[in-house]
């Protein structure tokens, strides 16, 4: 098991089966048929989803654009506020387009719900989703992802962009921070 700041991470997806994921997500985002395609990266913890997954993009012959939307929800630790906050906006009208929500985990469904309602009121003309990781376990809004690269066991996850209180941000895989 890797050591990271002393604590042992149980690793749940490795790089190379992640790569491999990112690969397949492309090939159905591809397929999906989006037009004149908005990539809406959600902060902070998808940027190495999305940034792994837009080049993967590339290599199924897409040429998005790509936007940040900073949103805040769990403020510290592991528990959720509940309330959903713009810290930073996309800066592009996103009127008429077709636009890609890409998050590292749908779990409660809040973050997703809001940034949906956000782009649709907007006038989006389509607004996909894309999540590394689904929990079903604990949802409390009706929502699905369009495109789903794990569906994750309802355990507290970390690594690849994914943290406890900014840390193990880094890791080049997701895995569980193992008690003691
Ligand atoms: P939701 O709004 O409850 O669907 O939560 C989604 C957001 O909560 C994700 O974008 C993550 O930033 C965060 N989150 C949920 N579960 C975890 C986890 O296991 N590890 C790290 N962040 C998580
Ligand atoms: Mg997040």
């Amino acid at each position: 098991m890797p050591n990271v700041r002393g604590r042992s991470i149980r690793v749940l997806y490795d790089a190379e089966t992640i790569d491999r994921r990112n690969s397949e997500l492309a090939q159905e985002i591809l397929a999906a048929g989006y037009r004149d395609l908005l990539v809406v990266s959600i902060l902070k913890g998808s940027f190495i989803f999305a940034a792994d997954l837009i080049r993967a993009l590339h290599g199924a012959g897409l040429s998005p654009e790509v936007e940040f939307l900073t949103l805040s929800s769990y403020k510290s630790g592991m528990v959720s506020s509940g309330e959903i906050t713009v810290l930073r906006d996309i800066e592009s009208e996103v009127t008429g387009r077709d636009v890609l929500l890409v998050d590292d985990i749908l779990e409660s469904g809040r973050t997703i719900d809001f940034a949906k309602t956000t782009m649709l009121d907007r006038g989006a003309r389509r607004v996909g989703v894309a999540v590394l990781l689904d929990k079903p376990g604990k949802r409390s809004r009706v929502i699905d992802a369009d495109h789903v690269g794990f569906i994750c066991p309802d355990l507290f996850v970390v690594g690849y962009g994914m943290d406890v209180a900014h840390a193990f941000r880094e890791l080049p895989f997701v895995g569980v921070v193992e008690d003691g």
